[in-house]
């Protein structure tokens, strides 16, 4: 799932565990629009990155897509903490 508006990407590898990624790719700065496949794609130069941890798995990007902290409680998934770049957190739930 891509929250656009919040800039973040969200993931389940596998059934109950979420992952939040940043939705900006590390290339060039577009916003990545899919996740299929067990990869988020960016449609700008073809960048896929792995939905269980963000690591590249297709150039032309180099890094990996900083992640969030998710917490799942009660069956709602919260977006928390900082990515790894230090950025501020999303404000999505
Ligand atoms: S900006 Fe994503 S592949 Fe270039």
């Amino acid at each position: 799932m891509i929250l656009s508006e919040k800039h973040v990407v969200v993931t389940q590898s596998e059934a109950g565990r979420f992952r939040a990624f940043t939705s900006t790719c590390t290339h060039l700065g577009c916003a990545v629009a899919e996740v299929s496949e067990g990869r988020i794609k960016c449609p700008c130069h073809g960048s896929q990155f792995a939905i269980y941890d963000g690591s590249v798995v297709h150039g032309p990007a180099a890094r990996a897509l900083p992640a969030y902290e998710v917490k799942v409680v009660g069956g709602e998934v919260t977006i928390a903490g900082k990515d790894q770049s230090g950025a501020a957190p999303p404000t999505a739930q």
